[in-house]
């Protein structure tokens, strides 16, 4: 059982490289199988608003829902493993708000690190952060809290110009004091050169298998998606094994670069 996980595990994984594995968690059972399985890293997503409230985006989840799943989480898995929140929608509208709901999140969710969608635009943020002690993961590429201004679930970065844009907010987050950053639907090539442009840890949903990490959504592995399916989709309830077997199998597909292969990836 992982019991020691702290930023400073994540950055030797990825110097040793030695991938991280992540999955979206949102109660106390699923997270105790999770590190059972050798799960380093739990994300409570605000993909919960989808998959759990049975909205059709994730805009109308709350900081409260996040403290409530996230404090579940937390009873469940331990004080030593190491919890990712998403901060959702609005909540860092400005600054001085992502600092607020951000010492929320660690402080009554027992979060460990507050996960931000944003390139540039959320630099004074993540430095606020950064400064008062708050680690922080910035999330690059498809960011499904502006699924309404980007009009539908689509790669990005295929275009020189925003693949240029993309690199140049990376690094930027990462010198404004980001710990972490995640790539969601990135072309295969775009992320390997993020990910060895910077020093901190780099995790992908549908980004290749070149990142430090892969996380996927827990119900999405479970086979419960009963909707649209990404091109990084895959069931790991298959060959009768039962939920813990898929959630093992799948931490070791990451592990030994299996998962994700060329037809979960996009060019
Ligand atoms: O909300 C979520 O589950 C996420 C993952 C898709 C990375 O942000």
């Amino acid at each position: 059982m992982m019991n020691t996980i702290n930023i400073n595990t994540f950055l030797k994984m990825k110097k040793n490289t030695e991938k991280i594995v992540s999955l979206t968690v949102y109660d106390a059972s699923f997270a105790k199988l999770l590190l059972q399985a050798g799960v380093e890293l739990l994300l409570v997503g605000d993909s919960l608003g989808m998959v759990i409230q049975g909205h059709g985006s994730t805009l109308p989840v709350t900081v409260e829902d996040i403290i409530y799943h996230s404090r579940h989480v937390r009873r469940g898995a331990g004080e030593g493993a190491y919890i990712m929140v998403d901060m959702p929608f609005m909540s860092y509208a400005t600054p001085l708000t992502g600092l607020k709901n951000a010492a929320r999140l660690l402080q009554e969710g027992g979060a460990n690190i507050v996960k931000l969608e944003g390139g540039t635009e959320i630099l004074p943020t993540i430095s606020l952060l950064a400064e008062r002690g708050i680690p922080s993961c910035a999330h690059l590429g498809l960011m499904p809290q502006q699924v309404h201004k980007i009009g539908g679930y689509k790669v990005q970065g295929r275009e020189q110009v925003q693949a240029d844009k993309m690199l140049q907010a990376a690094q930027m987050l990462v010198t404004a004091g980001t710990d972490m950053l995640l790539l969601e639907c990135v072309p295969s090539a775009l992320a390997e050169k993020i990910t060895q442009a910077v020093t901190v840890p780099v995790i992908g949903i549908g980004a290749g298998p070149h990142c430090d990490g892969q996380v996927l959504v827990l119900y999405d592995i479970l086979g419960l998606n009963q909707g649209h399916k990404p091109k990084f989709y895959k069931n790991y309830m298959v060959a009768g094994r039962d939920v813990a077997a898929a959630i093992a199998a799948f931490t070791q597909e990451v592990k030994t670069g299996v998962y994700p292969g060329p037809e979960h990836s996009y060019d």
